[in-house]
């Protein structure tokens, strides 16, 4: 997939930063070794010492270069390894005075074998992710602000248990949803009447998953189709590529799905998104008001038989929204 040339100018100003942060942790490290173990500090000098006289034995060229080089070679073998295990011995990992760096690959240059590295291209893709983000209420729901007391527990749903008692299992579902969160994955469906916690637990999740680094995209059905149709019938910048990011996105969360205008277009645009997904096992999150009389009257059966593989969260009990509102 292209991405805009300006996730990539924020995917190296990221870069930038971590390097920045590399820098000062070895230099914290360098000076927390400089004070509490000098003889350490003073090892470490001597080898920052080999390079320097590297240079000038090769600057002078004198005849006997290769014995030199030779020699400063094996000063510089031996101080090594003193560094190393005086390093150890004093309780620290034997690289603790090497150059730092997040990506073992690439080592924070973001370029491996002449290609983009693949920390680079996630950062790319988180800043095209939170682009679209940045309009949703992201980062305002966790699951600790999820109470249970506005769900019933003294009668008993259709469904046999009590309002509270089927909200504690979704409640856990979606945690450990999050907490096991990996790729492929399955996808969820949560369906329920308005103002049971649908949006506050999907966005939960989603704010657990991107803590662990995943790129999340989190859209309500209306506002992805009204994206999706400007962009294809060129109403939007020509580099949008709402569909792209929304189809590779590790997670998508699509909210209020039925909500959309009822047009071919959008069940096209849907069945897409739904499709390629699972194809790739890439999961989705998907909340409705719909039932499963509804689902497939308004997608039709080949979309509604891939949803029915998700798994099921059932949100029951009484409006939430108007309960607050009356308390506060
Ligand atoms: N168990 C809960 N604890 C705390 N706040 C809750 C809980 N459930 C819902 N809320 C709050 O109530 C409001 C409505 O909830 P939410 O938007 O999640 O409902 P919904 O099921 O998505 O409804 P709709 O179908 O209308 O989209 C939100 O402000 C949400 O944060
Ligand atoms: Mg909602
Ligand atoms: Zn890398």
């Amino acid at each position: 997939m292209a991405f805009d040339n300006r996730f990539y100018a924020a995917a190296e100003a990221e870069l930038n930063r971590i390097r920045q942060k590399d820098r000062n942790t070895e230099e914290m490290r360098l000076e927390e070794i400089k004070l509490k173990f000098p003889d350490i500090y003073a090892l470490r000098t001597k080898l920052s010492g080999t390079s320097a006289k590297l240079l000038s034995a090769i600057a002078d060229r004198d005849g006997n270069i290769s014995e030199k080089l030779a020699e400063i070679e094996k000063d510089n073998l031996s101080l090594r390894e003193q560094l190393r295990s005086a390093l150890v011995s004093r309780g620290y990992p034997q690289d603790y005075l090497e150059p730092v760096c997040e990506c073992k690959k690439c080592r924070d240059t973001g370029v491996i074998d002449g290609k983009r590295c693949s920390c680079f291209m996630d950062m790319v893709k988180k800043a095209s992710a939170e682009e679209i983000n940045r309009s949703s209420p992201l980062r305002l729901c966790t699951f600790n602000e999820f109470s249970l007391s506005y769900y019933d527990d003294s009668t008993p749903t259709q469904l046999g248990a009590t309002a509270r008692k089927i909200m504690e299992v979704n409640l856990s579902a979606c945690i450990k949803y999050a907490e096991d969160f990996h790729i492929p994955y399955g996808g969820l469906l949560m369906r329920g009447k308005t103002g049971l916690g649908k949006t506050h637990l999907s966005l939960s999740i989603a704010s657990a998953v991107i803590e662990k680094g995943y790129n999340v995209i989190y859209i309500s059905a209306p506002d992805l189709m009204r994206m999706i149709e400007k962009e294809h019938f060129g109403n939007s910048p020509s580099d949008a590529d709402t569909l792209g990011m929304v189809i590779k996105a590790d997670l998508l969360v699509l909210d209020d799905v039925g909500a959309e205008f009822d047009t071919k277009f959008n069940q096209s645009a849907f069945y897409n998104i739904i499709n390629d997904r699972m194809n790739a096992s890439l999961p989705t999150i998907i909340s409705t008001n719909l039932d499963h009389s509804e689902l497939p009257k308004r997608y039709g059966e080949r979309i509604y038989s891939r949803i029915s593989t998700m798994e099921e969260l059932v949100f029951v009990g009484s409006d939430v929204r108007v309960k607050k509102t009356r308390l506060s």
